[in-house]
């Protein structure tokens, strides 16, 4: 049951509403005028050149009307056609029409290749090491980009080239540019040969010591059955069969003058492996 005073009021309150939705729609006039409008909002995407990088752009525009101004992921409006350093991700652009119409278009920038399209070449260039020590030395040049660091065998990075102390055998170089983008090669190290003093001594060894020093059979826990074991006990070799210290070797004789000489200008020159 309704009063009828009631009732008239609540229909007053009807026709306010309506009142105050039509000067609010004759407000909005530029949406009314959107009516049928659609803005159509395109992007040319340039992806970033690397993880990481803020080097991405969107080159947007717009159809479906005019004087368009536009704005990235709700940001102002402004002239620019251009959205530049922007990182990997999604991207939301409106356009908007000098007649206030809005249209959107959602763009994503993935992250490119730094290294597509480049080609480097890596290349070493190596000195023999020493059989008994690792003297050998590895120089890698690189091509093809700029900004190169350098490693030996996955080692840390180094900005020189030269890489010392290297052993005989199979390496890896590596060589990376600015831009991470890695190359690698293969380079041998060569053993170096045989010095002529060292083979002098070696053969006297072979001749006067090596039939009470060898593998088998280690006087004085002594072998000289290989080349390095040789090396490593220049300076005994010298001190038993030069100096007689503390007593001559070979046992129970002496080298001749001439093979003590050879075992002091062995040393003399450096007494390694390729003296
Ligand atoms: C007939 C066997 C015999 C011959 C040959 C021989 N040695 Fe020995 N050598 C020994 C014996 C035994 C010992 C352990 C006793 C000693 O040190 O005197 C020894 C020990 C040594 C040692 C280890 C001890 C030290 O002083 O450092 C050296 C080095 C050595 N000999 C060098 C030589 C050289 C060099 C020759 C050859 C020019 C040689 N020997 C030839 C028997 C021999």
């Amino acid at each position: 049951m309704k009063h009828p005073i009631l009732k008239a009021a609540t229909g007053l309150l009807g026709l306010l509403l309506l009142v105050v939705s039509c000067s609010k729609s004759s407000d909005e006039s530029p949406t009314d005028s959107c009516t049928g409008v659609t803005i159509n909002v395109s992007a040319t995407v340039t992806n970033t050149t690397g993880a990481g990088l803020s080097n991405g752009s969107l080159a947007v525009s717009a159809t479906g009307g005019a004087g368009f101004t536009f704005s990235l992921n709700g940001g102002a409006f402004g002239n620019a056609t251009t959205f530049s350093n922007l990182a990997a991700g999604s991207y939301t652009v409106t356009a908007k029409s000098s007649a206030g119409c809005t249209g959107t278009g959602n763009f994503t920038i993935t992250t490119g290749d730094a290294c597509a399209g480049k080609t480097i070449v890596v290349s070493g260039v190596t000195t023999a090491s020493d059989k008994c020590s690792n003297t050998g030395t590895v120089t890698i040049t690189a091509t093809g980009s700029s900004g190169f660091t350098y490693s030996l065998n996955n080692g840390t990075y180094q900005s020189g080239a030269q890489f010392s102390n290297v052993a005989a055998g199979s390496h890896t170089i590596l060589a990376k540019d600015a831009d991470g983008c890695v190359k690698s090669a293969t380079v041998t190290v060569t053993t170096a040969t045989a010095g002529t003093n060292f083979t002098a001594v070696k053969n006297l060894i072979q001749t006067n010591c090596i039939s009470c020093h060898n593998n088998s059979n280690q006087n004085g826990g002594v072998s000289f059955a290989d080349d390095c074991g040789i090396v490593s006990r220049k300076d005994r070799i010298k001190a038993r069969a030069v100096d007689g210290n503390p007593s001559f070797m070979p046992q129970g004789g002496q080298l001749s003058q001439a093979d003590k000489d050879k075992i002091t200008a062995w040393i003399n020159a450096g007494g390694k492996y390729t003296d």
